[in-house]
Parts: C-alpha cells; sequence; structure tokens
C-alpha cells in the first residue's frame, strides 16, 4: 500500500530519480501520485491524480532543478483518491513537506488535541496531521522534532520528511512499513522497496521498527525515539536489475509467468539433491527430533498465499502425516486459535508485508509456538520477525497479480512436507526419489507448455466473445481444489470477472442453480488424479444443463477430447504435484482475458501489490 521513496544529491536530477523510482514502485498503489523538491528554498509540489502517467505529462512541462526531494504513489485507505489527498503533504506555512505509507490510528485524536485553533485541513487523509504536529513542535533541529512527534503518534509509517529550514537532508522514520536506505557515492536514497533503490546503489540497510534516520548527500545517521544511535548492517543486494524491468514483455505478468521454470529451479537450487534423493533446506535448523514431534501445522496466509497454504494441507497430511490447519490471516487472529508450544505455525507472504499475515505470525510467536516465514521479499517485516525463514528466490514480482512467488510457495512446501515425510519414516526412499524426480521435471513441463500456450488464448477470446452473463465458475477436487479458488481469484481481480472457485463435489448443493447456457465452467481434470472420473461427471452435470465447459487436462487423455470443444492440454504430472502444473494454464487464462478485455493487467482496479493495513 502507497510506496515512498526519497533522493539527497549533489546533482540537480531529483525529479528524475524520483519519477523513476515511482514507476518501480507503482505497483503498491496508483490512484494517485505526486513529489515535492526544494528549489531555492521553498517546495516546489506537482501531484496528480491517476496513474503515473499523468504525473509525467505535468513533469514533462515543469521541470525543476533541485537536489533534493520526495515522492510518493497511493493506495487510498483515508480520503479519496484526488489531487488534495495525494502526497506529499504539508503545513499550513508550507514549510515541512511529508510523505507516508501506512495508516495513522490516532489521526482523530491528534487532530481534536493539538489543532483545535487550526485552520480547516487541507486533506481528508490520515497524514496531513504529522505536517502540522511537526511545524508546531519544530525548533531548529528536524530529527528532535521528528523523534518528539512520533511519541504522540500510533500506527504504522514509512515516513520521509523535509524541512525548508534545512534544505539539505530528509529524515525518515519506520514503523511496521516497510523502508530502505540506499547508500550512493555522494547521494543517498530512501525507499519502500528494492528495486526502487537497485539502478543507483546495491548497498543498502532495511531500517527496523523505531528507527529514525536524518540523510543528507553524504551521510546517514540512525537513531532511535530517545535518540540513541543505531547501527545497522549494510546489506549487498544481488537481484538482477533485469529482473525488475518487462524486459521485451508487454507486462510485468506475462514476464512473471513465462519466469516460472526458472524461479522454481532456482526455489529448488542447493535444496533438492536429485541424485542423491535427498533434501536440505539449510535455513531450517530442526533436528530429526523436533520434526519426529511435530504434532500440528497451523498454515497461515492471504489470497493467492491462502491458497498455497491449502494446498500445503493435502502435502503435510499425506506425505508428512502431520495435521493441518489452514487460515486466512484476516480471520486468524479473531477466531481464537488453540496455540501453544508443540504447534508449528508456517505463514506464506509474497512480501513479507502483508498487515494480517504478520499479526498471525506475531500472535503465533507470542503463544510460544515455532514460527517459518515463507516469504520472497529479503529483510521484510514477516521474514525478519519469524524465527525461521526460507525465501522463495523468484527475485521481485511486480504484477499486482500473483503468479511466481505461488509457485516457488508451493517448491518450498512440497520440499517441507518430502521432507519431513521421509524423517518421519512416512515415506521411504523409494517414494521421496519418484516425488522428487517429479518435482524436478516441473521447470521443464512448464517451459514446453507456456512455449505452446494457443489453447489458452483461444478460450480467453471465447470469455470475451460469448461471455454475457460475467460470470464463471471454476471446479477442481482434491488437491487441485485450492487452484479452482485461485484461477477464479486470477479472473476476478485481473478482468473484473465474477468468478467463483468451487469444489465440484459441492456443485449439486447450490452453485448447480446458475447453470445455463451462458454459464462458462472451468473444470479441473486430471487423469492422474483419484478423482478423475468424479471430476467427469460433474463435467456432464454441467453439459446437461446446457453449461459451457472448459477443462484443463492431461496432454494423453484422448477420452476427454469428447467432453468439450474448449480444452486446454498440458503435460502430464503426477496427481499430488499437479496443482504447480495447472495454475501455470489458469494464470495465463486469466491474463490474456484480461488483455482481450483491454484492461491493466499489472495495475488492476483498487488493487495493491502489498496489504500492509487491515
Ligand atoms: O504479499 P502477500 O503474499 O502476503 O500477499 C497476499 C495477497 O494480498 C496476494 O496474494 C493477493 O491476493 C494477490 N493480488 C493475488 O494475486
Amino acid at each position: 500500500m502507497c510506496g515512498i521513496i526519497g533522493y539527497v544529491g549533489k546533482n540537480n536530477n531529483a525529479i528524475n530519480v524520483i519519477f523513476k523510482g515511482l514507476k518501480k514502485l507503482e505497483y503498491r498503489g496508483y490512484d494517485s501520485a505526486g513529489l515535492a523538491v526544494i528549489a531555492n528554498k521553498k517546495f516546489k509540489i506537482i501531484k496528480s491524480v491517476g496513474k503515473l502517467y499523468n504525473l509525467d505529462v505535468i513533469l514533462k512541462k515543469n521541470f525543476i532543478n533541485a537536489n533534493i526531494g520526495i515522492g510518493h504513489t497511493r493506495w487510498a485507505t483515508h480520503g479519496k483518491p484526488s489531487k488534495e489527498n495525494a502526497h506529499p503533504h504539508t503545513d499550513f506555512t508550507e514549510s515541512i513537506v511529508i510523505v507516508h505509507n501506512g495508516i495513522i490510528e490516532n489521526y482523530i485524536e491528534l487532530k481534536t488535541k493539538f489543532m483545535k485553533k487550526a485552520p480547516k485541513f487541507k486533506s481528508e487523509t490520515d497524514t496531513e496531521i504529522i505536517a502540522h504536529l511537526l511545524k508546531k513542535n519544530y525548533k531548529n533541529n528536524l530529527l528532535h522534532t521528528v523523534q518528539k512527534i512520533l511519541t504522540m503518534i500510533k500506527g504504522s509509517y514509512a515516513l520521509g520528511i523535509m524541512c525548508t529550514e534545512e534544505p539539505d537532508k530528509i529524515v525518515c522514520a519506520k514503523q511496521d512499513a516497510s523502508l530502505i536506505i540506499g547508500l550512493g557515492k555522494g547521494e543517498n536514497f530512501i525507499a519502500s522497496d528494492i528495486p526502487a533503490l537497485l539502478p543507483y546503489t546495491r548497498n543498502m540497510i532495511f531500517l527496523e521498527n523505531g528507527d529514525i534516520a536524518e540523510i543528507t548527500a553524504e551521510k546517514v545517521i540512525i537513531k532511535d525515539i530517545k535518540n540513541n544511535v543505531k547501527i545497522r548492517e549494510i546489506k549487498n543486494i544481488q537481484w538482477d536489475t533485469m529482473q525488475s524491468e518487462k524486459n521485451g514483455y508487454k507486462h510485468f505478468m506475462l514476464k512473471e509467468i513465462f519466469e516460472q521454470p526458472h524461479t522454481i529451479e532456482e526455489t529448488f537450487r542447493d535444496r533438492i539433491y536429485i541424485n542423491e534423493g535427498k533434501i536440505h533446506i539449510k535455513e531450517i535448523k530442526f533436528d530429526e527430533k523436533y520434526v519426529e514431534n511435530i504434532s500440528n501445522i497451523c498454515v497461515v496466509g492471504c489470497g493467492t498465499a491462502y491458497h498455497a497454504g491449502l494446498i500445503s494441507k493435502f502435502l503435510f497430511e499425506n506425505f508428512a502425516k502431520i495435521p493441518t490447519e489452514v487460515d486466512i490471516a484476516s480471520e486468524f487472529r479473531y477466531r481464537g486459535p488453540i496455540l501453544n508450544k508443540k504447534k508449528l505455525v508456517i505463514v506464506i507472504s509474497q512480501s513479507g508485508e502483508t498487515a494480517d499475515t504478520l499479526a498471525a505470525l506475531r500472535l503465533a510467536k507470542s503463544e510460544g509456538c515455532e514460527t517459518i516465514a515463507i516469504c520472497n521479499v529479503i529483510d521484510s517485516s514477516i521474514s525478519r520477525e519469524s524465527t525461521n525463514v526460507i525465501y522463495t528466490q523468484c527475485g521481485p514480482e511486480i504484477g499486482v497479480a500473483s503468479t511466481k512467488a505461488f509457485t516457488s510457495q508451493l517448491s518450498i512446501i512440497y520440499m517441507l512436507a518430502l521432507d519431513w515425510g521421509y524423517k518421519r519414516k512416512k515415506l521411504t526412499n523409494e517414494e521421496l526419489k519418484k516425488y522428487l524426480k517429479e518435482l524436478w521435471e516441473i521447470p521443464s513441463k512448464i517451459f514446453q507448455f507456456l512455449k505452446k500456450s494457443k489453447d489458452v488464448r483461444n478460450v480467453a477470446k471465447v470469455f470475451v466473445k460469448k461471455m454475457n452473463k460475467n460470470k464463471i465458475l471454476y471446479l477442481g477436487r482434491h488437491i487441485n481444489y485450492p487452484i479452482a479458488l485461485e484461477g477464479a481469484l486470477k479472473l476476478k481481480e485481473l478482468s473484473y470477472i465474477h468468478a467463483e472457485g468451487y469444489a465440484a463435489g459441492e456443485m449439486k448443493h447450490g452453485p448447480i442453480a446458475l447453470i445455463d447456457k451462458s454459464m462458462f465452467v472451468v473444470a479441473i481434470a486430471m487423469k492422474s488424479s483419484r478423482v478423475y472420473t468424479k471430476m467427469v461427471s460433474n463435467i456432464e452435470e454441467v453439459k446437461a444443463r446446457g453449461g459451457i465447459a472448459v477443462i484443463i487436462a492431461e496432454r494423453d487423455d484422448r477420452e476427454i477430447a469428447s467432453k468439450s470443444k474448449y480444452i486446454i492440454y498440458i503435460p502430464q504430472t503426477g496427481e499430488f504435484i499437479s496443482p504447480i502444473m495447472t495454475v501455470v494454464s489458469l494464470q495465463l487464462l486469466a491474463y490474456y482475458t484480461s488483455v482481450f478485455l483491454g484492461y491493466d493487467v499489472d495495475q488492476p482496479r483498487n488493487l495493491a501489490k502489498s496489504v500492509t493495513v487491515e
């Protein structure tokens, strides 16, 4: 939710650095954007509603030479998307300017307590109050003023602040929202995420909660609220800059779908030893005794990460015989889960910043549970707070719809479940080797499928042409039931078509009433599955009521050809491994449907990549 960026250097190109940074952060929010620079000791503030393109148009006509500035791309929480509500915000005298990612929970209380006689606020945001409080308390030292007002504020924030009295510095602060400092030569940066900094530096400091930093072109000082100096490690980030570029693809999402053979391989690298038939995830320090004694697992995540959790239940229960519960993170802490030292809690999050998943992790830790985080973003809040972290190794995922992160999350879950199954003596070495071989072959199978994806484009064209009621049902059973949910989520978020994922056996208990001759039903029918014949019966039930079946089937399945005109064939895989393959076809189907409908695939309306608010 929202991205912030800041630059201070010796060159007068602050506007370019900030705009390019905002482009890289646009996935975090894109309903409005703005920036502020200091020129001739005064702020120049430029804002616009809508995507960054609109800001670019204004900037092209109003280039300003400046060597310091901050910028923001917004996902609205308080106040509709409008120029007034867009960041940066200033105090009434326009001598302090701020950008903010997060939520100030007590902003109404602060407004009534401290600003009684103040003129009317310029915006409806929870952020503006911070600018006024800073001005009110300012006594020639911005850092000290920030330290003072942060004692009054409750909530989450990554803040970037400038002041005309001290025009050579940016002060920033972090609490429960990501904030990184990029260290350059004669220039320094702040940003919400790594890709915005990669064109300039690989040396980065990941601020911790409670950190307040003063940044000039030559120096970075990090302190806490009590003015104690904090020493933070400088990390050298090895991400490939190309990974955060489109690299010739029309959209990030398409590029990320096509990257999957590589990102899955990277996730397996140095963890699967195919010749020895062994798995070793060095990040997990559990000894054999601990693994033997795991009595229960609880898996928590949101959206796509939750769907990875649903699949994990099949894998932990079938391979390792460990009873597993799966929770939507936003429900977890409110349902009163039974947590104790014997429970292992696994949280899954691409961004590592999802507020509900972070809250679930904190609850689990406070009850003494052992925790594992499966994350993509290095040094994110979740990965830092979890007792164990396994990274998905897929580089930055920029498309708002999660694709490559999901298949890498699944790759990690397969490895954990197989490893623990073997260590708990629930799988023989032969069985382990068989599954490892199936997993190992997945990247090349996905590659083969992606090379010939004409089937998918054809079905997407038919969706767009023939669908007149804007509703689609996705059916799956057993381990592909969560993939039906994921396929429906992808289509919904990208195409604004109401799609619902259902366990196929449940269709008779309600959704069948929806079926008529305009209704498309996407059914995942894997021949290798124990429920294949049952899926085929469900498809017949759809057809008997006039519904149009679109079937995801295995390439060697001859029988299925007679069941529908619309079949997407995928390479054959083992039953338990199939979700990692079936999902790719549904990602691509959602992608093309959205493209043919003319929507913005990478930035669907109302969404943001990381949901850092409850
Ligand atoms: O960063 P996270 O994995 O924690 O994000 C969870 C969800 O917000 C995310 O998967 C969301 O559902 C995506 N838009 C799905 O494509």
